[in-house]
C-alpha cells in the first residue's frame, strides 16, 4: 500500500488527509510542530474512516521519522491568508518555516519521493523548495492552478447552466491574482464551447477572487476543503501513473520559452514523477502573461537570495 506523508495538520492538511485515506487511496501520516494537533487530528480522521469502511490509517505526530518510506510528501505547513493580505504577503514567514520542514523530513525520505507544496505563495515556495531539494525537477510540484480550474468549471457551469461534469477548463499561470483562466478554451464533452464576451469576463473575474471570496467570508483562514481535494487530484494522478494531465506549477527549463522559476501549465503526471510538460499553442497575450507570472517568480527567488 501507498504512503502518503502530510506535514502541518492544519485545515489543508488534514482535509487532503481525509480525502486521500477516505478515498482508499493510500495510508497518511500527519506530521506537525508540537502541541498534539496531529495526533489529534488522525485519530478523529480513523473514527471517520470507520464510517466511511476505508481500511487506510492515518497516523498523527511530530517525530519526522514517521516519513520514513512515503512515496508522496505533502507540505501544508505554513501560515494562511487573513482578509486583505495577497498570497505574497506570506512570502517571508512561509520561507521560513519551508527551510525547517524541508530539513526535517529530507533525511527521511528516499531519493524516490515527490514533493508537493501547497503553501503560499505557491509558485515561489515551489521554487524554492524545488532549489533547497536539490532533487529531479520531476519530482517537485506545486498544487494551486488544478484547484483554480476547478473553481472555472464551477462558474462556467453556474452561468450557462451546463453540468460541470461535462465541462473541461483550464487556468494556468500563477496561483494568484496573475493566474490565467483560459476563457478561449472552454469545451463540453470534448466540443469547443465560446463563452460570450461577457459570461467569459464574469468566468475569468470569478475565478480569480474565489480565494479572497471564501477568505473573506470565513473572516479567517482560508478555504482547505476543495484544497485537500485538489491534494487528492495530485497523489491520485501520481499513484495511478496513467499519464493524467493537469495543470501544476513545475520548474520550466525551456518550455514556452521559459527558463526557471516555477509556474503553472499542463504537466502529463506518470508514475512518482510529473512527466512533460505540454505545450500547445497559446495566444500571444496570453503567453506574455505566463512569461511574466515566471519571471516574478524568479525576482522573488532572487529577493530571497537564491
Ligand atoms: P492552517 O493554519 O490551518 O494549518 C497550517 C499548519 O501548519 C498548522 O497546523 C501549523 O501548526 C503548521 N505548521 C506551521 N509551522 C510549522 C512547522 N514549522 N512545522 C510543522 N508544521 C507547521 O492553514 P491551512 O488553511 O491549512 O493553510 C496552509 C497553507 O496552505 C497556507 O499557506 C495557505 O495559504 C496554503 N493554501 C494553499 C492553497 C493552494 O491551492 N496552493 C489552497 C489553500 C491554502
Ligand atoms: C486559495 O486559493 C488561499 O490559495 C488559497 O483558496
Amino acid at each position: 500500500m501507498s504512503k502518503v506523508g502530510i506535514i502541518g495538520a492544519g485545515n489543508v492538511g488534514g482535509m487532503a488527509a481525509t480525502w486521500i485515506a477516505g478515498l482508499g487511496l493510500a495510508d497518511v501520516v500527519l506530521i506537525d510542530k508540537g502541541s498534539g494537533r496531529a495526533e489529534g487530528k488522525a485519530m478523529d480522521i480513523n473514527d471517520a474512516l470507520a464510517i466511511l469502511g476505508s481500511d487506510r490509517w492515518v497516523e498523527g505526530g511530530s517525530d519526522y521519522s514517521l516519513l520514513e518510506g512515503a512515496d508522496v510528501v505533502v507540505i501544508t505547513a505554513g501560515f494562511p491568508r487573513k482578509p486583505g493580505m495577497s498570497r505574497e504577503d506570506l512570502l517571508r514567514a512561509n520561507v521560513g518555516i519551508i527551510d525547517e520542514v524541508l530539513e526535517n523530513a529530507r533525511p527521511q525520505v528516499s531519493p524516490d519521493c515527490v514533493w508537493i507544496f501547497v503553501t503560499n505563495p505557491l509558485d515561489v515556495i515551489t521554487a524554492v523548495g524545488y532549489r533547497r531539494l536539490g532533487v529531479d525537477r520531476h519530482k517537485v510540484i506545486g498544487m494551486g492552478v488544478n484547484l483554480d480550474s476547478s473553481r472555472m468549471v464551477n462558474q462556467v457551469s453556474a452561468l450557462t447552466g451546463m453540468a460541470r461534469s461535462s465541462i473541461s477548463a483550464m487556468v494556468i499561470g500563477r496561483h494568484g491574482q496573475g493566474m490565467i483562466p483560459l476563457v478561449e478554451s472552454v469545451s463540453l464533452s470534448g466540443v469547443p464551447f465560446p463563452l460570450p464576451n461577457d459570461v467569459g469576463e464574469e468566468v475569468r473575474e470569478k475565478t480569480v477572487n474565489r480565494g479572497a471570496e471564501i477568505v473573506k467570508a470565513f473572516g479567517t483562514g482560508s478555504a482547505y476543503v476543495a484544497p485537500g481535494a485538489g491534494v487528492f487530484q495530485v497523489v491520485r494522478a501520481l499513484l495511478s501513473g496513467e499519464g493524467q494531465v493537469l495543470p501544476l506549477s513545475v520548474w520550466l527549463e525551456g518550455e514556452y520559452g521559459i527558463e526557471g522559476g516555477c509556474i503553472g501549465v499542463p504537466v502529463r503526471v506518470s508514475h512518482l514523477a510529473w512527466e512533460e510538460v505540454v505545450e500547445v499553442d497559446l495566444p500571444r497575450e496570453t503567453l506574455r502573461a505566463l512569461r511574466e507570472g515566471a519571471s516574478g517568480v524568479v525576482s522573488a527567488l532572487r529577493s530571497l537570495g537564491l
